[in-house]
């Protein structure tokens, strides 16, 4: 099995992922987040809005809606240049993104010739109200961003922002894909983590380089290894159509290295298309100067699932040891689903099992922990290692003389015996 395959299994197994509409026969493409995959997801995003908004005076939050006016669409212009080249292979059917076929003339799975290139719109269409008429369509937001453009006014207005400000936001993004698999790489419905960083026009190669290196401390600061990672910039007939820079940080997946985050100068492109298609005034006025100008964007933009994605990769390991072959997440414990496992020695001694409980009840009000007394101690040890649960307690007969627990540690296995009235606090202590 590679590593994708392995990851896929663990996901599955242990109910991080599982393949959307699973017991109808799946909805390709899709996928739901099991009890341990939530809380990776959410702490994710929990570490991610920690960093960017709440440590950082000058960057807003913002919860935008999915659904915005169509004209917004209009207005961004992702309904005329927010396409993909459709091929299709006339043999077998399968369909392709012409631009990942990296000039193939024939269809990579069978061989069969290719129809003619055809633009697709891959933004998902639906209707507000009964009547499915056009003037009823409206669009499910293909990126957060339009959401905070739209805001930017609301944001000067309530809050007098000084130049350079950001505005974010994390949240659900939709795209009609044509290009599957990959397990949650590629989805139809994904979540962003999305700033717009207002800038003067003169310093956005500065901002820009500035970004660049923010983002990557993050995620390398998340787990991920900095030898998986490197930066990717967008050839010209490759921008979309508000950038003039795109650069993308990829990440060295098994199936390639792919574009993890994407970081773009959106140049004042947005703000002014707005500005004309709502007839608001969206400019700032620099309250020393009072000059007034409408800002330009430098734009990071982070993918919550291929970040879970990276992060599982990356905190895969197999270790050969007595017991045999020990699979472990070694998962920063900032993100780890659960942050403790509480076992108690044996499941039929009473007071064991008690004291064990009165533990992890404890613990459980701070953060997410696992209980366990099914099997031995080892396999125990094994099971909590496989999802990446940096630290385990157990309860044994010591535990009733002298109130002390042993704690092992994921990494290093080493174990050592802790007062259970310091437990708390010791654990808070490394979770800082
Ligand atoms: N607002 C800019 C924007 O949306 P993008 O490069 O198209 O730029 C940004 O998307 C990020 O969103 C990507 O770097 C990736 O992390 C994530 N992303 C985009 N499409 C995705 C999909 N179909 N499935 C999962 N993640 C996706």
């Amino acid at each position: 099995m590679d590593l994708m395959d392995k990851i896929i299994s663990l996901c599955k197994r242990r109910g991080f992922v599982y393949p959307g509409s699973e017991i109808y026969g799946g909805l390709a493409n899709t996928w739901d987040y099991g009890p341990l995959g939530v809380e990776l997801k959410n702490n994710i995003k929990k570490q991610w809005w920690k960093n960017f908004v709440q440590k950082r005076a000058e960057i807003y939050g913002l919860d935008g809606g999915i659904l915005l006016n169509p004209r917004i669409w209009e207005a961004s212009g992702h309904v005329q240049g927010f396409i993909d080249i459709l091929v299709e292979c006339l043999k077998c059917h399968k369909r392709y993104r012409l631009d990942h076929l990296k000039g193939a003339k024939k269809c990579p799975e069978c061989g069969g010739s290719l129809s003619e290139p055809r633009r697709f719109v891959p933004m998902f269409k639906t209707f507000i109200g009964p009547v499915e008429d056009t003037a009823s369509v409206a669009f499910l937001r293909p990126e957060t961003a339009q959401a905070i453009f739209v805001n930017f006014k609301n944001i000067i207005d309530s809050f007098h922002p000084r130049l350079p400000f950001g505005i974010a936001q994390t949240g659900k993004a939709f795209r009609n894909e044509i290009t599957l698999g990959n397990f949650i790489f590629r989805s139809l419905e994904f979540e962003q983590m999305e700033i717009e960083y207002f800038i003067r026009e003169e310093n956005w190669e500065s901002h820009f380089e500035e970004w660049k290196k923010t983002m990557e401390d993050w995620v390398i600061d998340l787990g991920v290894k900095k030898e998986n990672l490197s930066w990717r910039r967008h050839a010209d007939d490759e921008l979309s159509h508000y950038s003039k820079r795109t650069e993308d940080l990829e990440f060295n997946f098994p199936f390639g290295v792919r574009e993890l985050y994407g970081l773009a100068y959106r140049t004042d492109f947005d703000l002014k298309n707005h500005a004309k298609f709502s007839g608001q005034e969206l400019s700032y006025q620099d309250p020393e100067t009072k000059e007034t100008y409408i800002p330009h964007v430098i734009e990071p933009s982070m993918g919550v699932e291929r970040t879970f994605l990276a992060v599982l990769l990356d905190a895969y390991e197999e270790e050969s040891g007595e017991k045999g072959i020990r699979t472990v997440l070694k998962l920063n414990p900032k993100i780890a689903p659960f942050k403790v496992a509480v076992f108690p020695l044996v499941a039929n001694k009473e007071e064991l099992v008690a004291k064990a409980r009165e533990i992890y009840e404890t613990l459980m009000v701070e953060f997410p922990v696992a209980f366990d007394d099914r099997g031995n101690i080892g396999k125990r040890y094994f099971s909590q290692d496989e999802i990446g649960t940096p630290w385990c307690v157990t309860v044994d007969y010591q535990t009733l003389e002298d109130n002390t627990v042993t704690v092992r540690d994921r990494d290093t296995t080493k174990q050592e015996r802790v007062a259970v009235d310091k437990l708390l606090e010791r654990f808070l202590n490394y979770l800082k």
